[in-house]
């Protein structure tokens, strides 16, 4: 039987915030060893705050959205291009599609990619990987600790939600998205995790026993959305 493949969406934040950036990626390249040697592993990696100044200054320039997304998944294929050199197959080239990541996860047990095509995020892209590899868990490794009830910057009262339904998560994203900004997870990508029954655990990518805890299984203090998991009645 083969070995469930394992989807790690990291977000650019984590992975270079501008700050010793070499550092984290070297003890991320090790920790993602590590954890290969438990499941095949395939990283899809974001476009951080460097994605963010090329849409910035490309739509000053008066570029298409199609354009400033273009722009985007060209840094975060770079992003996988330095993360691919501190595991030392700077040479194998970045997988451009979920079916080419697919395919060369055969050969090696960590695959690294970026953004695919124009209308979605690396988490989207995260979830067609997914579907491809029939893998049934994504790690987002994202710069926040878990999910929340509300902004714990702004409401004191937030409180932290460690399990999630895929349909609540879904409630989540929808209403980020309506009011501009999709912060948690990609809703196409929930959308597609709901489909084929993917399950997304969400947790600090800057603590290495939270990602372990999230590929081998063993907990999390992150939140964990169960894609098969029917909404609770909240009728009682
Ligand atoms: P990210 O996935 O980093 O998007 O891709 P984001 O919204 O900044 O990520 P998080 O989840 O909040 O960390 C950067 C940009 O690249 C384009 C999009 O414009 C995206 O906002 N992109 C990326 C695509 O158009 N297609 C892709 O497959 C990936």
């Amino acid at each position: 039987m083969s070995e469930k493949k394992v989807i790690i969406s990291i977000g650019g934040s984590v992975l270079v915030p501008g700050i010793d950036d070499a550092s984290y990626i070297r003890r991320l390249a090790g920790l993602l060893r590590e954890l290969s040697e438990s499941a095949p592993l395939i990283v899809v990696c974001g476009g951080g705050r460097v994605s963010r100044y090329y849409s910035e200054t490309g739509k000053a320039l008066g570029g298409s959205e199609f354009q400033l997304d273009e722009l985007g998944i060209g840094v975060t294929r770079l992003n996988a291009a330095l993360l691919s050199i501190a595991l030392g197959d700077g040479a194998a080239g970045v997988p451009a599609t979920p079916a080419e990541a697919v395919a060369e996860s055969q050969r090696r047990r960590i695959v690294v990619m970026g953004g695919t095509e124009p209308g979605h995020t690396t988490d989207a892209v995260a979830a067609m990987v997914a579907r491809e590899a029939g893998a049934r868990l994504i790690v987002n490794a994202t710069s926040v600790d878990s999910v929340y009830s509300a902004d714990p910057r702004a409401d004191p009262g937030a409180r932290r939600l460690p399990r999630l339904t895929i349909d609540e998560l879904g409630a989540l994203v929808y209403s980020e998205h309506g009011a501009g900004r999709s912060g948690v997870f990609d809703p196409l990508g929930v959308r597609i995790a709901k489909d084929c029954g993917i399950d997304i655990a969400i947790v600090d990518g800057r603590d290495d026993s939270e990602i372990r805890g999230a590929v081998l299984g063993t907990g999390i203090r992150g939140t964990y959305v169960d894609s098969r998991a029917a909404a609770p009645d909240r009728t009682t």
